[in-house]
């Protein structure tokens, strides 16, 4: 089988790459990084490319939490207008397929229990709450602490940031693409991702690389808020064979979305630790600091693609940790 792969040479793109090799199928890279043209809205270009692919991978994207609204216009035409051409030139050649890349963070905060009042939506951390250093979400109805749960596909989406806002734009065109063409489109909302390769030094990194960054300078890493922040770091190797599982797994036409992670839970503060253990580096420093554009906890429920991808994480924290570093 032939895919096209948008984003190819990116991060998770290389490693979906290699998995499709290994496969013995065969991967067309379409990425600017591999000629310098902006290529991800041109649709002539797409369409030339496509020829002889049975399927799609869209994994080209403006990656995130968006540094201030100077790149709201960026965002909007890589994600929203790079998306809407994939899936026009998808639909001009006949593609049946299309896998793309979306996010845990299209939920917001997810959901959460109060003891009282049940499992309800978690709303936006108060400013003054977070200034004093209180930074669990509260029931809006009590002020308890409300406990996180694990976030099921049909949690409602909640976008807090442009990038967010922009992967429920994609979900919501490959939805309409899939009805109006009778094709499979597959959303894949990933968890953080993690491992070799993983972009570092640009003010778009995740937490891990960040993490890296200091503890080979010789600095301890900079923990924001009080360390208790959950989140769920899934190896990009996982993420890749997830990814062309999802091409391969012969769902229904029509949208289906699939959170991806690896369902093992850990804090910030531990991976901190963990990390600057592994690289005999000095203890992270809990600094209090936070960023508004934050969520507390984003945790998964990644039980429905084990069970339509036939796929499960392999990669421990600790060994993925130890090879990042
Ligand atoms: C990350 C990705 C996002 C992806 C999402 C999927 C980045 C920048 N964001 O969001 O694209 O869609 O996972 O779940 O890659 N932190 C520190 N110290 C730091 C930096 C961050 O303690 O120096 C904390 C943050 O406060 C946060 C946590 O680490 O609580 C994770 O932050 P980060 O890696 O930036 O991104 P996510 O919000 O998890």
């Amino acid at each position: 089988m032939r895919v096209l792969v948008t984003g190819g040479a990116g991060f998770i793109g290389r490693a979906v790459q290699r998995r499709i090799d290994a496969a013995g199928h065969e991967a067309v890279v379409f990425d600017r990084a591999l000629d310098g043209a902006d290529d991800i809205v041109d649709v002539p270009r797409l369409r030339a490319a496509l020829r002889g692919c049975e399927a799609i991978i869209h994994l080209a994207a403006k990656v995130g939490l968006g540094v201030d609204l100077s790149d709201l216009d960026g965002y909007a035409r890589d994600n929203d207008l790079g998306t809407a051409a994939v899936l026009r030139a998808a639909a001009e050649e006949s593609i049946g397929r299309v896998v793309l890349a979306s996010s845990m963070v299209v939920y917001g905060e997810g959901r959460a229990r109060c003891p009282d009042h049940g499992t309800i939506p978690v709303p936006p951390r108060a400013v003054g709450d977070l200034a004093a250093g209180r930074f669990e979400p509260r029931c809006p109805r009590c002020g308890t602490d409300l406990v996180p749960e694990l976030v099921p596909e049909d949690t409602r989406l909640d976008p807090r940031n442009v990038y967010a806002a922009t992967k429920v734009h994609l979900e919501q065109l490959a939805a309409i693409w899939a009805r109006e063409t009778g094709g499979t489109a597959v959303a894949l909302r990933y968890h953080n991702v993690y491992g070799p390769g993983l972009p570092h030094d640009t003010p778009y990194a995740g937490v891990a690389a960040i993490f890296r960054s200091a503890l080979v300078a010789g600095r301890p890493p900079a923990v924001f808020e009080d360390g208790r922040q959950r989140r769920d770091f899934v190896h990009v190797d996982d993420v890749a064979r997830a990814t062309v599982a999802a091409v391969r797994a012969g769902l229904p036409a029509g949208p289906t979305a699939l959170n991806i992670g690896s369902g093992h839970v850990v804090t910030i503060g531990e991976v901190a630790s963990r990390m600057a253990m592994i690289m005999n580096g000095p203890e992270p420093v809990i600094t209090g600091r936070y960023r508004l554009g934050d969520v507390r906890h984003i945790t998964a429920d990644s039980s429905t693609a084990r069970r339509l991808l036939g796929w499960a994480p392999a990669v421990p924290l600790d060994q993925g940790l130890a090879d990042l570093l």
